[in-house]
């Protein structure tokens, strides 16, 4: 049993990409019929990528693989290329090679929400947990949707969105308006069920929230502090993104020096 959080930080994106790709693979190899935990966003594409390359490569199979969506927006069709349904479907599924009746997303269309939410967990659970969850990182410090002041106990539930995730995601879509105002999101608790978390992110425009993440208090404030309870977390970052840790220096000396036996 691994007990660790680690930080990684790395030279460029492409390399968090590679990075945390080896964690995902690493599990696919041991556990070829296990759940992956699927994020949306631009950070994890870069892991995407690299094991997209890897499975047209024969290296790694996917077709048994399961996966679960973080979260989906309230009320938009899936047909919409912005709706996280049609999203995992052309970033992760197809290009990994997943089967498509294996991946679920949370229903952001159902009559009954907490109806759907529940039957998200139970299916979840049927599928004996997620092995290892990727998870981006918002500016002010949600992950999935769970935004500040998010139950760190929660579960999959509907939750409205903030302005300012709002307009974060408001390049995806026509106008700032069109960006819907609720979703339907995995909780901070259903996370945290996760046998393991690799959250990626790239840039400074991340370099707060990652800094009160990692160093700061576990507060609800930040939700992505969440992953200091969790007992295998990996935190995978380019340089702009750690630019504000305090630790830094010591969190690339732990990587240099990682030792043989202590697997991604
Ligand atoms: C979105 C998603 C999150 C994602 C975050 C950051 O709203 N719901 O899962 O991690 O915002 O997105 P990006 O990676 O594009 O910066």
């Amino acid at each position: 049993m691994e007990n660790q959080m680690e930080i990684v930080i790395l030279p460029d994106s492409a390399e968090v990409g590679r990075v945390a790709a080896s964690v995902i693979a690493d599990v696919v190899a041991r556990k070829p019929d296990g759940a992956l935990g699927l994020a949306t966003g631009s950070s994890p594409l870069a892991i995407y990528d690299e094991l997209a390359r890897r499975a047209a490569a024969g290296e790694l199979d996917f077709s048994r693989m399961r996966g679960f969506a973080l979260d989906e927006y309230v009320g938009l069709d899936y047909a919409h290329p912005e709706s996280y349904h049609a999203v995992i479907d052309r970033t992760v599924t197809k290009p990994l090679g997943m089967d498509p009746e294996l991946v679920s997303v949370p229903d952001g269309l159902a009559q009954d929400v907490p109806a759907a939410c529940a039957a998200y967990e139970a299916a979840i659970d049927a599928a004996g947990g997620i092995d290892v969850q990727i998870l981006g990182i918002g500016a002010n410090g949600h992950i999935g949707f769970n935004e500040p002041t998010s139950s760190l106990a929660s579960r999959t539930r509907i939750k409205t969105l903030t302005p300012k995730t709002r307009a974060d995601n408001a390049r995806f879509f026509d106008s700032p308006e069109a960006v819907p105002t609720h979703c339907v999101t995995q909780g901070l608790g259903t996370i945290l069920r996760a046998r393991r978390l690799v959250l990626v992110a790239q840039g400074e425009a991340k370099a707060e929230a990652i800094a009160a993440a990692v160093e700061g208090p576990v507060s609800a404030s930040c939700p992505a502090s969440v992953l200091q309870l969790h007992e295998h977390a990996t935190v995978v970052i380019d340089e702009g993104a750690a630019s504000r840790l305090h630790n830094a220096d010591y969190y690339r000396y732990t990587w240099a020096n990682k030792p043989e036996w202590q697997r991604y």
